[in-house]
């Protein structure tokens, strides 16, 4: 499994269902990574551009954008850890808002997807983060509370799993919290349980190369999930560089 304490810095570009390979190719030969190797780049395209990717980068991490909870046999399009594995991916987002939302995945299945990825060394992304809905009645920290006590498992630590707080209408809505609240919900989701104490703990939600550095100076912010401006290479060179 990947050092997560080697990296002071995670900035992982979720593609969601964008880019081809024509996009690849330009992506790879105009991005500029960061001399710094204290921060770790990770780029998550389609599950069906990772082969290609995985030939062609060396500089920056691959992740995947979702895993099955199963191991083998009759699952009909889904997508193992094992073939993750053969293709050298590092890291898996786990429980985006999306896919909770669009494909009604429980706290539950995101547990099992990452109990399985840490035991096969692959680092699980966990997502949470509150609708507005949830945000306007005043319950983000039950919600939280919540996704973070069924989610992550009782194999995760800091060595092999990373927390990502995504506000749900924060993204791709140009709306981010208030550079306090972030700083708050942060504190809180690091304080909830005392083996969060050293886990990496990324933001996202609407990051752009104006506001990135300014969230990541924060004390509990360890890092970026970032969507809409990681497909743009310049706006993505300028997250990553600054
Ligand atoms: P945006 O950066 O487009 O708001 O998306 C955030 C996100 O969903 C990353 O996983």
């Amino acid at each position: 499994m990947i050092k997560l304490d080697s990296f002071s810095l995670f900035f992982v570009a979720n593609w969601k269902l964008n880019g081809n390979f024509k996009f690849i190719d330009q992506f790879i030969s105009n991005i500029s990574l960061p001399r710094d190797k204290s921060k770790c780049v990770v780029i998550c395209p389609t599950s069906i551009h990772l082969d290609y990717m995985s030939k062609n980068i060396n500089d920056f991490y691959l992740g995947a954008q979702n895993v099955s909870q199963h191991k083998d046999g009759a699952y009909t399009g889904e997508i193992s850890v094992n073939s993750l594995s053969d293709l050298n991916v590092n890291f898996c987002i786990v429980g985006h808002s999306e896919r909770r939302q669009i494909f009604y995945e429980k706290n539950e299945e995101i547990n099992l997807k990452s109990v399985n990825l840490i035991k096969n060394n692959l680092v699980p992304i966990i997502c949470v983060g509150e609708t507005l809905q949830e945000k306007e009645k005043g319950i983000t920290n039950e919600i939280l509370e919540e996704q973070l006590k069924n989610s992550i498992p009782i194999s995760s630590n800091f060595q092999n799993t990373i927390i990502a707080y995504e506000p749900v209408w924060a993204i791709g809505t140009g709306l981010t919290p208030t550079i306090e609240e972030i700083d708050v919900t942060h504190q809180f989701i690091r304080e909830h349980n005392v083996k969060f104490n050293k886990f990496k703990i990324l933001y996202g939600g609407s990051v752009k190369a104006d506001n990135v550095k300014l969230i990541t100076s924060l004390l509990n912010v360890d890092g970026a999930l970032i969507g809409g401006a990681s497909l743009k290479t310049d706006e993505f060179t300028k997250i990553i560089q600054d």
